[in-house]
């Protein structure tokens, strides 16, 4: 198959790209480089077609993804305390971007699976949470991916389109400038600081591994689902302040974690429900993640 991936040259689609073009697909990524990186991509680029694009320019994004079996769209501005400064942009290039992005794939009707988040839920009316749980997101970036989800519906009688709800991701390098308080921590153990939580550490969050997710997004591009959401997580969470004491006992060092601002918009609780992803993607997720951590100092 021929698919495009929006953002491939970003952290979950790079990893994407490899595990497509390992399934003997052909792979062509769109991305303006703003976030994304070649370096990302380093040992496979020679075996991608790119178009540096920006996914607010229709016309050129049209020409761009015209004629493919499917589309990853990834795209987006993903920082939720820069979504407080940047609202115009976050809603041009998430919410129009998106817009553009379902107008081609409706014309061509090719089926989209797009990165929504589990920011959509705020703070949850059930933990877990179901896809069936109420829509509150807390901040700017995750209305934008709620705006997303709307627009998804509104083409979905052109083309079929997955809004895949992922959870935290971590995994890959997380020695690189990676955001995300996982490869944080691990930066932080690394130079021989304390790991730095952000507000009490009670904050509960459910990390899925990049290589799981972008398993079950590939899943969710090959089977015959129709149109939904779904749920990307682990279906388990951990404190903050747990992530943050398994890192320094994996370091070995005598750390011990300070403590900095909670961030505005920052959700209390999350883990999905991840019910239907086994359902309909037959998927499992593999890697867990206090085995990956102690893994990294294994090394
Ligand atoms: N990483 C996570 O934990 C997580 C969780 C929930 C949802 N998501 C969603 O998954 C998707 C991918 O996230 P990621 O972690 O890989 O982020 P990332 O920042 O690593 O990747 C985003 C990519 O989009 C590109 N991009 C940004 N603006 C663009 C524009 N205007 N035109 C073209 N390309 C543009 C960037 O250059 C980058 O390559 C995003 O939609 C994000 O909202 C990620």
């Amino acid at each position: 198959m021929r698919y495009a991936i929006t953002g491939g040259a970003g952290f979950i689609g790079s990893h994407l790209a490899r595990l497509l073009l390992r399934h003997g697909h052909e792979v062509e990524i769109v991305d303006n480089f703003s976030t994304g990186t070649m370096a990302n991509l380093a040992e496979i680029k020679f075996m991608i077609k790119f178009h540096d694009i920006d996914i607010r320019e229709a016309q050129e994004l049209g020409q761009a993804l015209a004629g493919k079996d499917g589309i990853f769209h990834l795209a987006a501005l993903t920082s939720v305390a820069n979504s407080y400064d940047c609202r115009q942009e976050y809603e041009e290039v998430n919410v129009r971007g998106t817009q553009n992005v379902l107008e081609v794939a409706a014309e061509h009707q090719t089926k989209v699976v797009l990165a929504s988040s589990s920011a959509v839920y705020g703070n949850p009316s059930a933990i877990p949470t179901p896809e069936s749980a109420d829509l509150r997101p807390e901040n700017p970036y995750g209305i934008t991916k709620l705006e997303d989800e709307i627009l998804a519906k509104r083409y979905a009688d052109r083309t079929d389109i997955v809004a895949l709800r992922y959870y935290n991701m971590y995994g890959g390098d997380p020695g690189s400038s990676q955001a995300g308080v996982v490869s944080r921590f691990y930066r932080n153990v690394m130079s021989g600081s304390p790991p730095v939580i952000e507000g009490d550490g009670r904050q509960q969050r459910d990390f899925v591994h990049v290589e799981d997710a972008v398993q079950a997004t590939m899943h969710a591009m090959e089977k015959k689902t129709g149109s939904l959401a779904i749920n990307i997580g682990s279906g388990k969470s951990v404190s903050i302040l747990e992530l943050a004491a398994l890192f320094i006992r994996c370091s070995g060092r005598g750390l011990v974690s300070s403590f900095g601002r909670e961030p505005q918009g920052n959700v209390r609780e999350s883990r999905a429900d991840i019910t239907l992803a086994r359902e309909l993607l037959g998927w499992e997720p593999q890697t867990k993640l206090e085995e990956w951590v102690e893994s990294l100092f294994r090394r």
